[in-house]
């Protein structure tokens, strides 16, 4: 396979340095194509033995949105009561999750037993089925950076409390919430460092030898 050009590369550098978690979305809606390219991406992530065990459910129905943004209501002021003083007063000021502005919300699931794949790889790792699924988020994610599309990853909500909702099939164990729309910002530097929340740390720090 040949090598992409260097402009290309540098693009790319480009791309995973500006890629960023979205809240803050503009309610325009998101063309039926561009959202297609994305999951298209993500349908080409890696997968173990081929398994391609991603799930994507668009949640449209205003009713099961509406759920969710409870959900999230619940969950994050439960969080909130962890932290103390100063730091209970900033996690409470940080907006967490675009879902109420985000026209697209995508819940990726991962099918825990595939047909496909043949069990290759998961004996013994099964967790190599969901790190499949991140894969194909993140392919989502970046995809959607490339067309100006920002994505919102929601952790704040219990799965358990929303499975009946969505009606998800048993075999479904739940991946990531997602948001998606035109962010109304692209900053260059993660949200969370900007609201004084934590700081991203340098490579070396990450980086050991044996
Ligand atoms: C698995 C996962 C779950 C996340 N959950 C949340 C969330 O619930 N709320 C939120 O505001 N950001 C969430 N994020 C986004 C992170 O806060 C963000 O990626 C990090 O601060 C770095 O910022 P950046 O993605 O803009 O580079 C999540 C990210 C990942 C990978």
């Amino acid at each position: 396979m040949p090598a992409f050009p260097p402009t290309f590369q540098e693009q790319l550098r480009d791309l995973f340095r500006l890629r960023r978690d979205v809240r803050r979305f503009r309610p325009d809606p998101v063309p039926e194509d561009v959202f297609m390219d994305m999951l298209d991406a993500a349908h080409h992530a890696p997968s173990v033995g081929l398994s391609q065990p991603w799930r994507f459910v668009r949640v449209d129905d205003p009713a099961r949105r509406a759920a969710v943004i409870a959900e999230f209501q619940r969950a994050n002021d439960e969080a909130s009561t962890i932290y103390e003083e100063e730091r209970a007063q900033l996690y409470r000021s940080l907006k967490l999750a675009g879902l109420r502005e985000a026209p697209i919300h995508l819940l990726v699931c991962v099918e825990t037993c595939p047909d496909t794949g043949h069990g290759l790889g998961r004996q013994t790792q099964p967790v190599t089925l969901r790190d499949s699924a991140v894969c194909a988020i993140q392919n989502l994610w970046l995809t959607g950076r490339a067309r100006g599309i920002g994505v919102g990853w929601v952790s704040i909500l219990e799965p358990d409390r929303l499975r009946q909702t969505l009606d998800l099939p048993p075999t479904w164990d739940w991946v990531g919430y997602l948001c998606v729309g035109w962010p109304q910002e692209e900053p260059d530097v993660p949200v969370l460092e900007t609201a004084g929340w934590d700081q991203r740390q340098p490579l070396e720090s990450h980086l050991f030898q044996r």
